[in-house]
């Protein structure tokens, strides 16, 4: 069944996963706090993000850097001068909104890349006036997204919240290559915040204005762009790719790795193209026909890309939306950070006994976007339950299992219930209830996703065996209670 934003918003709200931040002063717009689910689900996103990225190569780290930077750093990276909307404003009331999205709305066109000129002569040209009042629109002009910070006593710093967690391994690169044995590739991971004064914040947390990403940056040697010594382990993988030819069919094409370096596309692209579709459809098993990625063309990449693909999730209300993406970024970042800062970035290629300026190919996961996504895939209405049932896989969900006395009221069965939550809460997320009946139980589990309920019953008291219930089957087995602990076990990395 559909759910509109709305009561999804609701659910999300009602269970703790996630809601506006500030709200009992009425909400603060693009600001949103996670509840006890929500951080629970956003964590494990994480770790599974983090044991699938930072495993490809054992030169991959992950590094914990500050959110508040130097305004050079911004300088040297473009993002005080190119990091801008197009921003759209009534001549009349106070409506403001983003040009392009304002446009997307009304013709369903995509119109990332296009200047504020063309995008005041598509206003006119369809007639498109303030939904609040009527009235025309101002010509469209851009601001910078960036939140500046005036740091120190004096507010002297000059400085910005940063807009992307990228930079930081840009301006750490130098002294960690040092310190990490001068190996390249170089992975530097970050999980970090980002901020963003994102002129329309809207749809929940898949447009806020401070938001987490999980990046990773590669930095290489680019002679070897065009290999990757694990190539023909993918070569035969099918990517879901809807590439910039596809465009006018619309329809998502399965090409294999190989097939895809007969775009244009080199092998080490390509190879972490692979990796990005297996972490979404293998480790967070997102349905294949709700995944896609989608090449962007020369007006619509970001201003520091070469090769840009994004990657897309098929959400109930907004369709195929981005969550991430692959970015060639060239040397833009290290050379504008070598340039500012007077920096060498330099590093000596063995081979040639040149030195050069060393490439980054960066995977950039939005951590809302896609804690969204699963939750939106996970979500199911069960009409024969009565119920919502949330299908997340057993390392995502916040809760793996639950232990249930089938009654409250029988002191030998709260004991034994409570003995053996005591022996598995350490080793699994695991919650103890024994409120209300337990279908209640059993119904409040699955609406928060727990993988599997334990129940001690009368029998267990006789057997020293127990039900165990699994969510998505509704199907309940008798195991000893020795055993709880292996079987979990056996479930959880099955
Ligand atoms: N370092 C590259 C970079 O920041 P981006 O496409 O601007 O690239 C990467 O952002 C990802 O961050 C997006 O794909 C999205 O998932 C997430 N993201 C960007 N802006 C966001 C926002 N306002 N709210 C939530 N997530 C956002």
């Amino acid at each position: 069944m559909v759910v509109t934003t709305k009561e999804f918003a609701s659910f999300l709200k009602k269970k703790g996963f996630v809601y506006q931040s500030s709200e009992i002063y009425g909400g603060l717009a693009g600001f949103y706090d996670y509840g006890h689910l929500g951080t629970k689900l956003k964590h494990n996103f994480e770790d599974v993000w983090r044991k699938f990225f930072l495993t490809l190569n054992d030169n991959f780290y992950e590094i914990e850097t500050a959110q508040i930077m130097h305004e050079n750093v911004f300088k040297a990276s473009g993002h005080l001068e190119n990091f801008v909307d197009p921003v759209v404003k009534c001549s009349q009331c106070d409506f403001t909104e983003r040009a392009d999205h304002l446009i997307e709305d009304a013709t369903k066109k995509r119109c990332e890349g296009i200047s504020p000129e063309q995008l005041t002569a598509i206003i006119a040209k369809h007639g498109l006036i303030c939904p609040q009042c009527k009235a025309q629109f101002q010509p469209v002009t851009i601001i910078n997204m960036m939140f500046p910070v005036h740091a120190g006593v004096g507010m002297s710093q000059k400085s910005f919240l940063r807009p992307e967690t990228a930079q930081s391994p840009y301006v750490n690169f130098k002294l960690q290559y040092e310190i990490l044995r001068k190996k390249l590739p170089l992975g530097l991971a970050i999980i970090g915040k980002a901020f963003r004064n994102e002129i329309s914040p809207r749809n929940l947390t898949l447009r806020q204005r401070e938001f987490t990403q999980a990046e990773l940056q590669i930095f290489f040697n680019p002679h070897i762009i065009n290999t990757h010594p694990d190539f023909d382990s993918v070569k035969n993988y099918t990517l879901r790719t809807l590439l910039v030819d596809d465009r006018k069919k619309g329809k998502v094409v399965g090409r294999t790795a190989a097939e895809l370096i007969k775009h244009k596309l080199p092998q080490f692209y390509v190879y972490h193209l692979v990796k990005v579709q297996q972490f979404y459809l293998d480790e967070l098993q997102i349905p294949p026909e709700k995944f896609r990625l989608y090449q962007l063309d020369d007006t619509e990449k970001a201003f520091y890309n070469k090769y840009h693909f994004d990657i897309e999730i098929d959400l109930t209300e907004y369709g195929f939306t981005e969550i991430g993406g692959l970015h060639y970024r060239t040397d833009h970042d290290l050379a504008g950070h070598q340039h500012v800062s007077k920096e060498k970035m330099e590093v000596l290629d063995e081979d040639s006994g040149k030195r050069f300026i060393p490439h980054v190919l960066e995977i950039s996961v939005g951590v809302d976007r896609s804690v969204y996504a699963l939750l939106d895939v996970a979500y199911t209405e069960d009409t024969l339950r009565g119920n919502v049932v949330l299908q997340l896989s057993s390392k995502l969900t916040p809760f793996f299992c639950a232990i249930f006395p089938l009654v409250k009221n029988k002191p030998e069965l709260v004991r034994k219930a409570e003995e053996l939550y005591d022996s598995i809460k350490n080793c699994y997320s695991c919650f103890y209830d024994q409120t209300s009946s337990v279908g209640r139980r059993y119904a409040r589990a699955d609406e928060v996703g727990v993988r599997y309920c334990i129940t001690v019953d009368f029998d267990s008291l006789e057997d020293d065996s127990v039900t165990i219930r699994d969510r998505d089957t509704t199907k309940q087995e008798r195991i000893k209670i020795n055993d709880v602990k292996n079987t979990l076990f056996s479930l959880y990395f099955k």
